[in-house]
């Protein structure tokens, strides 16, 4: 089969992992996909940095050219945020490329718009490692639990607040400290404010309210407090009463069906419960469906490494249409009902 092509665009804490990834494990990712995959472009914004594995001749500073590029199969996206990343998105599909990001602030902004622009090309829109980094995560939402009723998704979704919580606790860290070293262990966001005031965590609670209750939801539909108020004093006096302190994302539907609501606030967890083991960048998500039960989702939930695998999945999955023809799930069929800012419950 005839290799297929693939832009990576950004080459960060996440890009230049699924880089590596492509290159160290090429012979497994031909195997499964059924065709070789080979790395057509790196778009960067600072090509003086180096980076171990990319080959230079592949580096370029003009991420639009790459996007456009009409022999591209798959763009990856791992710049974030919301422009370039937008209209380098829409390239991409307009040359008929299918779409891999990781980009919670775009989806949570403009998911139905890229969805839209998918099924007008033809293409795919695959987005895994946007939500709980390394965790399968959306796939059994959507997929898995598609013949449920889901009723509640409720989780520490932001891997730095988590860690900065963790490391406030048990070091005893000062916040700023506990944000440096999130920061150079790849976990925070380019622009830390995203992970500490909730909008990161915010964006992902709109992604999973929007696939666990088959509706749409907004970032500006979601009640959303950071940790940026939270105290070291906090932190102790809820050791005091046996609990501790966890930013959560929690997304509910109303008992009657009629509305949801997604919400990100800090909240005290006895240490007791489950959630209050989730230690370091780990992130952890409970899932209450109808008639599958209690499901907890667990594991590293932001990182370089962690994230590419994620990235990878959908990477394999998208190429793998290419070569067969078929199509990824596309957006779910949709009812659109009110979101509550905090809702009835
Ligand atoms: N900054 C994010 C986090 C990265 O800390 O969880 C993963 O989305």
């Amino acid at each position: 089969a005839r290799p297929l092509k693939v832009a990576l665009l950004g080459c960060g804490v996440v890009g230049s992992q699924v880089a590596h990834l492509m290159t160290t494990h090429a012979h497994d990712l031909a195997a499964r996909i059924g065709a070789p995959v080979e790395l057509a472009g790196v778009a960067v914004r600072r090509p003086d940095r180096v980076r171990e594995g990319v080959p230079p001749e592949l580096v370029t500073t003009d991420a639009a050219a790459l996007a456009a590029r009409e022999d591209i199969d798959v763009a990856v996206e791992v710049i974030g945020g919301i422009e370039p990343a937008r209209s380098l998105i829409a390239a991409a599909f307009e040359a008929g490329a299918s779409v891999v990001t990781a980009n919670k602030a775009l989806l949570a902004e403009d998911g139905p718009a890229l969805y839209a622009m998918a099924e007008k090309h033809g293409a795919d829109l695959y987005y895994e490692a946007a939500v709980a980094g390394a965790i399968p995560l959306l796939r059994p939402l959507r997929e898995s639990l598609a013949g449920d009723t889901v009723n509640r998704v409720l989780g520490i979704v932001n891997g730095t607040t988590n860690f900065i919580l963790d490391r406030m606790e048990s070091s005893g860290m000062g916040y700023g400290e506990a944000l440096a070293e999130a920061t150079a262990l790849g976990y925070a966001e380019a622009d830390p404010t995203a992970d500490v005031e909730g909008f990161d965590a915010a964006a992902k609670a709109a992604i999973l309210a929007g696939i666990a209750f088959h509706t749409r939801v907004r970032l500006d539909d979601v009640h959303r407090e950071g940790l940026t108020e939270v105290t070291a004093a906090d932190i102790a006096s809820a050791r005091r009463m046996g609990c501790t302190v966890k930013l959560l994302a929690i997304c509910e539907r109303a008992a009657d069906g009629r509305s949801v609501t997604a919400r990100v606030h800090p909240a005290m967890i006895p240490l007791t419960h489950p959630l209050a083991s989730v230690r370091e960048a780990y992130n952890a998500v409970f899932v209450e469906a109808d008639s599958a039960g209690r499901l907890m989702f667990y594991g590293p939930g932001a990182g370089g490494a962690p994230t590419a695998s994620a990235v990878l999945g959908d990477l394999v999955a998208a190429c793998r249409n290419k070569v067969t023809g078929a199509r990824g799930p596309g957006e779910s069929a949709y009812t659109q009902l009110p979101v509550a800012p905090m809702g009835e419950v």
